[in-house]
């Protein structure tokens, strides 16, 4: 019997076994000559395109330390994970993980939300899950705007063809509670939006009694979360978020693609109550809900979830919560403030003036008159393999973005980032004097 043949009859893979079936590049017989075959339907030889010629070349895979606003590193734990064995999505012990999965989210979120899922997608996946839900035509939806992902949920809910209404904030500033409550008397919205951690901006919006705050106004509170969720404070329940999600790739360090999202009893009430079905049928919570068990009902069919990326991410949720999310909180905490001030050293100036406004996950400095932004980020690579990000939004070309976040979180990774920053001035002809 051949060692394949063994190692499906008693499903028990080994690194080693699995190593054997390793893809190696293989040699083409030919890649540039036009191949002829039979063509069966018209019974006439025909002539097929080649196999493309990078794919029989190994994967350029160069090590990079991730230190934009996201994706950030995984830990090897979590490259594990995403490296096991496939399991049927329907697979009782693949219900297993996502029920753990379901109970991590809960515990970063801070709820008991019985509808708390993770939607197969990048952090989009989740907004639009949000907007697809929540909102039908009749309703209005105010968007609260001091950055890139504002204008984004705005676009989303304007495609949805709802009313939007908005309030602004120059990036790298938040909203006031007075703000806040002036614009839900003015428009009356049936959902208010916020960006918790402003990736583009940087800032950290206070939520603390927004959500009570909505409720007198008979308006749901949706938070973003994506750039923040894990690496500062976040209590669902207690401050009465309705509707938050989160993304994979930046605190919880695994790869893109399986969202975390939960909705409140309030939010599910509004979902089950829609006068129209929800627009989309692969974003549907009344669906995602029962094949997450949520509802009590048998788990049915509703999409391939992506399975590895699942097991990943439950690894990443299980490193935070052996972590703890105090001592998170208290980690990113530390580890920003000794970027920031390591920033201010350089003679650089931090876009957030607010100290209390500043989101620890991820900073946006200001980049100096005549300085070349793009070659400092250029250097950091070329020179030190570390990722600065440039300015997204309005910002492009105005402030360089750092994410210090979940497994990157450390002191070694921010004097590497101030070091390649500061060479990478020096070189560009910047001094601070
Ligand atoms: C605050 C915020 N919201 C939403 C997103 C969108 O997430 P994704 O790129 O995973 O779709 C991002 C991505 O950086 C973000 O920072």
């Amino acid at each position: 019997m051949s060692t394949l043949c063994r190692m499906r009859r008693n499903m028990s893979f080994t690194w080693k076994s699995l190593q054997k079936f390793s893809l190696e590049p293989t040699r083409p017989l030919t890649t540039t000559r036009q191949i002829r075959v039979l063509d069966n339907n018209v019974g006439k030889m025909t002539s097929i395109s080649p196999p493309p010629e990078c794919l029989f070349k190994p994967m350029n895979f160069p090590h990079k330390v991730l230190m934009g606003p996201g994706p950030s590193n995984c830990p090897p734990r979590v490259l594990g994970a995403n490296a096991l064995p496939l399991l049927g999505h329907m697979h009782p012990e693949f219900l297993l993980i996502m029920d753990e999965v379901k109970a991590g989210i809960k515990y970063i979120f801070q709820t008991n939300n019985e509808w708390t899922v993770c939607v197969s997608g990048s952090g989009h996946a989740a907004m639009e899950t949000a907007c697809l839900n929540l909102l039908e035509p009749g309703d209005t939806a105010l968007v609260g705007i001091n950055g890139f992902w504002g204008e984004r949920f705005a676009d989303m809910v304007d495609r949805q063809g709802i009313d939007v209404k908005t309030m602004y904030r120059p990036m790298g500033e938040v909203f006031t509670f007075d703000e806040i409550e002036e614009a839900l008397k003015k428009h009356k919205p049936t959902l208010l939006f916020l960006t918790h951690g402003e990736s583009s901006g940087s800032t950290l919006q206070p939520l603390e009694g927004v959500g009570t705050l909505c409720h007198k106004y008979n308006c749901l509170l949706l938070v973003d979360s994506v750039a923040a969720c894990g690496g500062v404070p976040m209590f669902m329940d207690k401050w009465e978020i309705d509707a938050l999600y989160t993304g994979s790739q930046k605190v919880l360090s695994s790869p893109p693609g399986a969202s975390p999202i939960s909705f409140s009893d309030r939010a599910k009430e509004k979902v089950k109550k829609r006068v129209t079905r929800v627009r989309s049928f692969n974003f549907d919570m009344n669906h995602l809900a029962n094949y997450w068990g949520c509802d009590g009902d048998v788990r049915r069919y509703h999409h391939t979830s992506p399975i590895s990326t699942i097991y990943a991410i439950r690894e990443g949720l299980a490193r935070l919560a052996e972590q703890g999310l105090e001592e998170s909180w208290k980690v990113h905490k530390q580890c920003a403030e000794l970027l920031q001030e390591g920033l201010e050293k350089i003679g650089l100036e931090l876009l957030v003036k607010n100290k209390s406004s500043r989101n620890p996950c991820v900073t946006a400095v200001k980049v100096p008159d005549g300085v070349d932004w793009k070659a400092v980020t250029e250097y950091a690579m070329k020179t030190y393999r570390v990722e600065i990000s440039g300015g997204l939004g309005a910002l492009v070309g105005k402030v360089w973005r750092i994410g210090v976040m979940g497994y990157n979180c450390t002191p070694d990774n921010v004097s590497l980032v101030l070091r390649a920053l500061d060479e990478g001035l020096k070189t560009a002809g910047y001094s601070k004097l």
